[in-house]
């Protein structure tokens, strides 16, 4: 059943599938799972419905009988308050269960991984490695892990169909959320909560590992890139002011108010997943940010060619 599902969904093969139809994580399968038994009740439900509907359309039609109806009997007085009743008892006992087994209390465990939504990218921290990358987040596969889900300005929503359960991003409040995902692949979303004027434009991507790949990941991610060949473009990079905002680890751009480009180059997508990562895009983005994605943050400065030019050279060579 969810590959059929999958397949009547998917649109095109180029776009990236986000169906909660298809669990891919511990936490969708208990959701999904308690689906399938409200649909199986609703099923019911209509059914027993439509056959009382027309049962009482031919016992009381006018032609067969003119006499008023008679009040409904005691019996089917307690079946039709008892049955609906024990359906939403049941209901309320299975949810309850299924919110426990999705969200158990996490107490002083610490997050694994802290996501941070701004006005209109993701920020992912690694505490433990204190690695801090956007946009495209590497989680491991296979492993309960807790994310810790901040805002920095409004209130966006973090929502992976395939992973289930959404959760708000509130400014000045850390909320919580389990996941285990299954196997390792590449999982799609987008912010689920209306937030400006690029909100459609707040995609996410997470790449899950298995366990050895990660590690490695958050060993190489924790290096510096440094990239001496395009030294003129790092140079024009520190002078146009890019590193108030920007952060480069390992050079004097320490900001943090825009996305970390320490290892930009190594992601396959930029602005949020709106464009691909090339120099041409690149390029035309700080040329021009207003005209790619109007409303972001990043100011147009106005810079000539030549600098544009150097400073996208650098930045593509952060690997
Ligand atoms: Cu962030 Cu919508």
């Amino acid at each position: 059943m969810p590959s059929l599902w999958g397949n009547l969904l998917q649109a095109s093969p180029d776009v990236p599938l986000q169906s909660v139809l298809r669990s891919s994580s511990q936490q969708a399968e208990e959701i999904n799972h308690l689906t399938n038994y409200f649909f199986i009740a609703a099923a019911f439900i209509l059914l027993v419905v439509a056959v009382l509907t027309f049962l009482a359309l031919y016992k009381f039609s006018e032609k067969k009988n003119n006499t008023p109806s008679k009040p409904l009997s005691k019996k089917w007085e307690i079946l039709t308050i008892g049955v609906p009743s024990l359906l939403v008892a049941v209901f309320l006992y299975l949810n309850i269960k299924t919110i426990n087994k999705v969200e158990p209390a996490h107490g002083n465990t610490k997050p694994d991984v802290i996501i941070t939504a701004h006005q209109w990218w993701w920020e992912a921290t690694y505490p433990t490695s204190r690695v801090v990358t956007a946009n495209e987040i590497h989680l491991p596969a296979g492993k309960q892990i807790l994310l810790k889900l901040l805002s920095a300005d409004v209130v966006h929503d973090w929502w992976i169909p395939q992973f289930g359960n959404k959760m708000d991003m509130v400014p000045g409040q850390a909320n919580f959320l389990w996941v285990n995902i299954k196997q390792p692949g590449e999982y799609f979303g987008t912010c689920s909560e209306f937030c400006g004027a690029q909100h459609a434009h707040m995609r996410l991507k997470i790449i899950a590992q298995n366990e050895t790949d990660y590690n490695n990941w958050l060993l190489q991610r924790q290096q510096p890139s440094t990239n001496v060949a395009f030294a003129s473009g790092a140079q024009l990079f520190m002078q146009k002011t890019c590193g108030n905002c920007h952060r480069v680890n390992g050079t004097t751009a320490q900001g943090t108010i825009g996305p970390d480009l320490t290892h930009l180059a190594s992601r396959k997508t930029l602005l949020a997943g709106l464009l691909e990562n090339n120099i041409e895009n690149l390029t035309n983005w700080i040329r021009d940010p207003q005209l790619i994605k109007p409303g972001a943050y990043m100011p147009d400065f106005h810079l000539d060619d030549t600098t544009v030019k150097s400073i996208s050279l650098y930045l593509s060579s952060l690997k």
